[in-house]
């Protein structure tokens, strides 16, 4: 087919979304276990919304705040970012962004250069590779170790860096695997970085997901990480608040007038309303969090004993963070992971994600979320077993 002169070449160079296809394609059927969506489906806590109603009756919300989010906010976030990460900062340092991703995208339009390289650990977040490609970059998407719970291979990073290299970015806890990177291996990551002058882009979304005495680790608290680390951080996750469109990124005071340059022209600043219910998500109390964060833990233990009785289907490695999972389809039908997951749909109607939307070293796997009911958790897996086993 004759590519479509109208559309630039970094739009034609990304591929569409898998997640959404089966989106679509599980509308069209009636009653689907749905294991394919990385959104939290509690609600937004109430405390949160009354705060956005306030500040909208009070006439707070009509204009553009600053372009780096309002003052109040940034100073509560850095308190967070002392706290709960470990980073020293300033609140010339913060940028309050479109959710995580507008922070990502932001950071990569002003480091990356056409051509430059970024390495992905891989698998990972899809939209992390769409970013550096609309940004006119290169992806270079490098295997974790799969039997080492998808751990970082330090190796095969150091060994893929280029005088092109120009920045290593991660999510940690991960989509789609629930790894969760620990402080030794991002201290190796973090000399990698130095000794080759490269920035790292952090996706921490999943910060406070983590279980069996695994933590979550954050590279900007390494002193010498000061001018190489941005750091993205969401509301998204730890306060269920996926539509509002908030969260936030820390980078050195230097960089942020550059980021805030790609910043303005695609948002001029995050949403005002979401601000102040981001302010009060801070100031508020912090319950929701552990709340969810039990809710997962044991809806994961579910997911993973309704697993062990699909072993001749699936293997897996045990997720330690965030609500997602990456089994391997141990069927000869899982080499085209899309096809088997559209079948899955259509004849055991189980939603699901192909892995290769993950990068090609997740094709042969498919992603299962358990940030869902734990009835649907059981629902998709009677299907599955009856579906498979007969
Ligand atoms: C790793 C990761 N980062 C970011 C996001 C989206 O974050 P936000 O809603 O803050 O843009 C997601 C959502 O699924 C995610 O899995």
């Amino acid at each position: 087919m004759k590519e479509d002169w109208r559309v630039s070449n970094r739009a034609l160079h990304i591929k569409n979304s898998a997640i959404h296809e089966m989106t679509r394609l599980s509308k069209d059927i009636e009653d689907v276990a749905f294991l394919s969506w990385a959104k939290p489906t509690s609600d937004t806590p109430e405390h949160i919304k009354e705060a956005a109603i306030n500040a909208i009756t009070d006439g707070l919300v009509g204009g553009y705040s600053e372009n780096s989010g309002i003052l109040e906010l940034r100073k509560e976030i850095i308190k967070k970012l002392k706290r709960d990460n470990n980073i020293e900062a300033d609140v010339s340092q913060i940028l309050v962004t479109i959710g995580a991703v507008e922070g990502l995208s932001s950071a990569i339009m002003a480091l990356v250069n056409l051509g430059d390289e970024v390495i992905l650990p891989s698998p990972t977040y899809s939209t992390h590779i769409r970013q550096v490609i609309i940004a006119s970059g290169k992806p270079i998407l490098i295997p974790t170790i799969e039997e080492e719970e998808f751990v970082l291979d330090i190796d095969a990073i150091r060994n893929a860096v280029t005088p092109k290299t120009k920045a290593i970015m991660y999510c940690s806890p991960s989509n789609p695997t629930g790894t969760v990177f620990s402080e030794k291996n991002l201290r190796c990551l973090a000399d990698i970085a130095l000794e080759n002058n490269l920035m790292v882009i952090t996706d921490e979304a999943y910060e406070y997901f983590t279980y069996d005495d695994y933590e979550h680790f954050s590279i900007a608290s390494i002193p010498e990480m000061k001018r190489n680390a941005i750091s993205c951080f969401t509301f998204t996750k730890s306060y269920a608040m996926t539509g509002w469109r908030i969260g936030y990124l820390h980078a050195d005071e230097t960089l942020i007038p550059h980021i805030k340059k790609a910043h303005m022209p695609f948002a001029i600043c995050a949403p005002v309303v979401s601000q102040y219910a981001a302010l009060a998500a801070l100031q508020g109390s912090q319950d929701c969090i552990l709340k969810f964060r039990e809710h997962y833990l044991s809806a994961r233990d579910v997911m993973c004993e309704r697993l062990d009785t699909l072993g001749s289907i699936f293997e897996y490695q045990k997720p330690r963070g965030s609500y997602l999972m990456f089994p391997k389809i141990l069927l000869k039908e899982g080499k085209d992971s899309t096809m088997f997951c559209k079948k899955l749909l259509k004849e055991a109607k189980v939603s699901t994600t192909p892995g290769v939307e993950f990068g090609p070293t997740g094709e042969n796997h498919l992603r299962l979320s358990f940030c869902v009911p734990e009835e649907m958790i059981n629902k998709a897996f009677d299907r599955m077993e009856m579906y498979f086993m007969g």
